[in-house]
């Protein structure tokens, strides 16, 4: 990455820029397929949440309750509902009780599976909510339903499988009863990256580790330029699974240009007759960079990366990259 502020480079080195770039010939992993060195690749994270990470999935305000609103909103008296990814089995609780006839919560860890079951149970609707302990790749219902929830969701979409698991639930669902699709629960997906100036001082310790902040910015994070679109889609429609951005930003701030927020906004309902959407903005993510820029207002940076939906963090800082213009 690179800067040029008035055609001015003068206090600008090609070292800097170097120091950024990707090793080019570093294989991708693949969509659903984490690489051999499982040491050293987090894309497996997202897949395997075991029993003791729920509560805090279950106590984030912002998510749960957004789910809660939008399936209130559009899972109706007598649906038909799936849920791929169902943890717990809070957000297939919250479609019965919105009056569904029937959910599949499709879960793939045996002892969550077991848990959701005996809490669907307990909350009274395991008679109308079926716990499938199978791989939401491979799952389709034995009839059409009119919902699908899914929560597989990671700021930038890195590491969990949501648009794999949806393009693969569609792509069958299709061939097995034709269209409609149903509709899906989020509904569309905005994503976003601003240049940063970050303080990674931790207690005197300076540590560049990746981040997640609430939109604040937790008190460490000063905005650079405004935050860029880098993808827009429904999940009704044809979605990217890869990811290849090259945007030039133009500074505003002067500072040091250290690292990059991945901003990531689920519409989980878009609700047009009120003319509103039930949203849930999830933490960002800060990325450091390898070698920080000195940055002045009016310069202009180059941004490149480059992953796949799923791909591991690590891969996806490792693309981070940039010159001159
Ligand atoms: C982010 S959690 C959300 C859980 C629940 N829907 C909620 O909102 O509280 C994603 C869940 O999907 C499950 N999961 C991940 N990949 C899966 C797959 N391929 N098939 C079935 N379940 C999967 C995880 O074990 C985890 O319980």
């Amino acid at each position: 990455m690179a800067t040029h502020r008035d055609g001015n480079l003068a206090e600008r080195t090609d070292d800097t820029s170097l120091e950024l770039t990707a090793p080019p010939s570093r294989p991708r992993p693949h969509l659903y397929v984490a690489s051999a060195d499982k040491t050293d690749d987090d894309s497996m994270l997202g897949q395997f949440i075991p029993i003791h990470y729920h509560y805090q999935m279950l106590t984030q305000e912002p998510r749960i309750g957004g789910f809660e609103e939008a399936i209130g909103e559009l899972v109706k008296p007598g649906m038909k509902v799936v849920e791929l990814g169902a943890g717990t089995g809070v957000m297939s609780f919250f479609a019965a009780r919105a009056g569904a006839a029937k959910v599949w919560a499709v879960e793939r860890i045996p002892h969550v599976a077991k848990a959701a079951r005996r809490f669907l149970a307990k909350n009274g609707v395991g008679d109308r909510v079926e716990v499938v302990n199978e791989d939401a790749m491979d799952f389709l219902p034995p009839e059409p339903v009119d919902v699908v929830i899914c929560e597989m969701l990671h700021t930038a979409l890195v590491r969990e499988k949501q648009l794999a698991v949806i393009a693969s639930f569609k792509e069958r669902y299709l061939a097995k009863f034709g269209g409609p699709l149903p509709r899906f629960i989020p509904e569309a997906c905005v994503l976003a990256v601003q240049p940063v100036m970050t303080d990674f001082d931790f207690h005197g310790y300076e540590a560049s580790v990746p981040m997640f902040v609430d939109g604040s910015g937790n008190g460490r994070v000063q905005k650079l330029a405004v935050p860029a679109l880098y993808a827009v889609f429904e999940y009704s429609q044809e979605y990217p699974t890869h990811f290849a951005v090259d945007h030039s930003a133009t500074i505003e701030t002067t500072g040091t240009l250290n690292a990059l927020r991945f901003i990531t906004k689920n519409l989980l309902a878009i609700l047009e007759e009120e003319q509103r959407s039930i949203d849930w903005d999830m933490h960002d993510l800060v990325v450091p960079l390898a070698t920080p820029l000195q940055v002045s207002a009016g310069d202009v940076v180059r941004i490149r990366f480059r992953y796949d939906a799923g791909d591991s963090l690590l891969a996806l800082a490792e693309s981070i990259d940039g010159d001159d213009e």
